[in-house]
C-alpha cells in the first residue's frame, strides 16, 4: 500500500474512533493500556502497519451489536474476516437463492473503520448446505463454479483476499473427501482458484488450513500442492495458517515453515490465531499465552512474505473455543470484558511497541505479604455454583481490572449462614465459616493487569446454597458479575 494511502487510512481510522468515542461507546476502549483510541502508534494495527503487516480479527454479524466489542475491533484491528457470514450455508442456502446481506454488513463495518476484509470462504466441506451434498456428481462442478463466480463477483473489489478453498487436507496429508473432491478429484482446487481469479482479478487467492503451522505431514502436503499449482500456472497467491493453538504448544518449526512457503513466492498469513487453555485460566497459562503470542508474531515478522496476522474473534467472550472445546477458553488477547490481557501487551511489545508493565512473560512470583493494588486498582468476581441437598461446589474467578499486576492476593468474602467450607483448591482458605479469607498458593500469586485467577471450595450447607458475597481483593471491594 502506498504511504499516502496508508496515512489516509490512519486518518480515517482516527476519525472513526473519535466518532465512536463521541457517541459514548468507548468506555472499555479508553481503559485499554495505551487504549484503542489512545497513544498514537500504540494500537495493534498501527504497530503492524509500521512493520508492513496487518493485524486483523474475525467478526460475526451478532458481534456488531456489541458496542464494547466493536469499539475494540475498530480501534485495534485493520483487517476483518467474517466469522460465518461468507460461508456457503449463509450465502447460498438453496441452489437458486443467494444471500449476501450478512456478509455485506461485515464489509460495511470494515469500510466504516478503514479496515480491509479477508473473504472467508468460497469452497469448504463444512457449513455447506445439504443441497450441495445431494447433487448428482455430474452437477457439482457447475454448482461450485457458479457459487465461486457469483460470490466473488458480488464482493469484487471489496475484499483483500479470498480463502478460496478451506481446510482441504486430512491430518495425514491426504486430500479430504468432500462433495467437491468426490465429484471432481483433486482438480476441484485448481478449478475453484481459476474461477475466483476470473471473477475478481485483484483479490489475493489463498488456500487455508489448520495444523499446518509447523513442518509436518499436513503442511508438507500443502507445500506440495501449492508448489504444483504454481508450476502449472494456477492462480494461487497465499497460504493461510489458521493457528488455533494450545498454550505452550507453538510448533518450533513455525518460522521455517513460513519461510518455505514464502520462498515459493507466496504470501503467508496467520489467519485465525487463538491460544486456548483450561479455564479458569491460571496465571501461569496467561503468562505462557503472552509468550506464545509474542512467538507467533516474531515468526511472522521474521519472514517478509508473512503479510499479516488475524485473531479468531476479538475477545474471550466471543471466541469459538468454549463452545467447541469443553473446559477450554481464555484463548484471545482480551478477557470476557474486553480488557487487554498479558497476551495483548506481549503482542504490542513483539510488534515493536511499548506495552508498559507488567512484563507479560514474567513468571508468577510468590509473596507472603500480599501487595495492595495501587491507585486505579479494581477487581471483578464471578462465581459458579453446583449445589445438592446438603453441599455445594463453588468456583470463584477473580479478575484484576486494575492497571497494575497483583503479586500476592488475599480475597475476602462472606459465606451465607449455615455454610461451612470443607475443602478448597487453588487457594488456602480460612476460617471455614462466616467471614472467609482465601490466599494464593505462591504458584498462582500473580494476577496480571487484565488477567484473572480462579479458586474454588466445597462447603456444607443447611438449606441456603447461595453464592458467597462481599468479595474484596487485597482490601479493594470487587464488583460481582
Ligand atoms: O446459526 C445457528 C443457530 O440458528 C442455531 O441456533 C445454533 C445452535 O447451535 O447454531 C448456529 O450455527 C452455529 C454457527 O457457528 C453460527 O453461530 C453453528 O452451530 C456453529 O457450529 C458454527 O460454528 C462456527 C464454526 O466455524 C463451524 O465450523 C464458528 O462460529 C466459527 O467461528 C468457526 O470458524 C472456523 C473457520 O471458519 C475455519 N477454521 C476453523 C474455525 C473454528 O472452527
Amino acid at each position: 500500500m502506498a504511504a499516502q494511502l496508508r496515512a489516509a487510512l490512519r486518518r480515517g481510522r482516527a476519525l472513526a474512533a473519535l466518532a465512536v468515542a463521541a457517541a459514548g461507546g468507548l468506555l472499555a476502549a479508553a481503559t485499554l493500556g495505551s487504549g484503542p483510541a489512545g497513544a498514537a502508534g500504540g494500537t495493534l494495527h498501527d504497530l503492524a502497519e509500521a512493520k508492513g503487516r496487518y493485524f486483523g480479527t474475525a467478526l460475526t454479524q451478532s458481534n456488531l451489536s456489541n458496542s464494547t466489542l466493536t469499539a475494540v475491533a475498530g480501534a485495534q484491528f485493520d483487517m476483518v474476516t467474517p466469522g460465518n457470514e461468507m460461508k456457503w450455508d449463509t450465502t447460498q442456502p438453496s441452489a437458486t437463492t443467494f444471500n449476501f446481506g450478512p456478509g455485506d454488513q461485515i464489509v460495511s463495518f470494515a469500510k466504516a473503520h478503514s479496515m480491509r476484509v479477508r473473504g472467508h470462504t468460497l469452497v469448504w466441506h463444512s457449513q455447506l448446505p445439504s443441497w450441495v451434498g445431494s447433487l448428482p456428481a455430474a452437477q457439482v462442478q457447475a454448482a461450485m463454479e457458479n457459487h465461486v463466480a457469483t460470490q466473488a463477483t458480488h464482493y469484487k473489489g471489496q475484499v483483500y483476499s479470498w480463502d478460496v478453498v478451506n481446510e482441504p487436507f486430512n491430518e495425514d496429508g491426504s486430500l479430504r473427501t468432500s462433495a467437491f473432491y468426490n465429484a471432481m478429484g483433486s482438480g476441484y482446487i485448481a478449478d475453484a482458484l481459476r474461477t475466483a481469479r476470473a471473477a475478481d482479478p485483484s483479490a489475493k487467492l489463498y488456500l487455508n488450513d489448520y495444523n499446518i503451522e509447523g513442518v509436518n505431514a499436513k503442511s508438507d502436503a500443502m507445500y506440495q500442492l501449492v508448489s504444483s499449482l504454481k508450476s502449472q500456472g494456477v492462480p494461487i497467491d497465499g497460504v493461510g495458517l489458521e493457528s488455533h493453538f494450545i498454550v505452550g504448544q507453538i510448533p518450533s518449526t513455525m518460522k521455517a515453515n513460513i519461510q518455505r512457503f514464502a520462498a515459493l513466492g507466496l504470501d503467508v498469513a496467520v489467519t485465525e490465531l487463538d491460544d486456548r487453555m483450561q479455564v479458569p485460566a491460571s496465571a501461569a497459562n496467561l503468562a505462557q499465552q503472552a509468550t506464545d503470542y509474542a512467538t507467533v508474531i516474531a515468526n511472522c515478522l521474521a519472514v517478509s512474505g508473512c503479510v499479516g496476522i488475524s485473531q479468531w474473534g476479538v475477545g474471550d467472550a466471543d471466541s469459538w473455543i468454549p463452545g467447541a472445546f469443553g473446559g477450554y477458553g481464555a484463548a484471545t488477547m482480551y478477557d470476557d470484558n474486553y480488557q487487554p490481557k498479558a497476551s495483548y501487551r506481549s503482542a504490542v511489545t513483539a510488534l515493536g511497541g511499548t506495552a508498559g508493565s507488567p512484563s507479560p512473560s514474567s513468571s508468577p512470583s510468590s509473596s507472603s505479604s500480599p501487595s495492595t493494588p495501587p491507585t486505579g486498582s479494581g477487581c471483578r468476581v464471578s462465581t459458579q455454583i453446583n449445589a445438592w441437598a446438603t453441599g455445594l461446589t463453588e468456583n470463584v474467578t477473580v479478575s484484576n481490572t486494575g492497571g497494575s499486576a497483583v503479586n500476592g492476593w488475599s480475597v475476602k468474602f462472606t459465606l451465607p449462614g449455615g455454610q461451612t467450607v470443607t475443602s478448597a483448591w487453588n487457594a488456602a482458605v480460612s476460617p471455614a465459616g462466616g467471614q472467609v479469607t482465601a490466599t494464593d498458593l505462591a504458584y498462582n500469586a500473580a494476577i496480571p493487569a487484565g488477567g484473572s485467577t480462579g479458586f474454588g471450595f466445597n462447603a456444607n450447607h443447611t438449606g441456603n446454597p447461595a453464592a458467597a458475597t462481599g468479595f474484596s481483593l487485597n482490601g479493594v471491594a470487587c464488583t460481582v458479575g
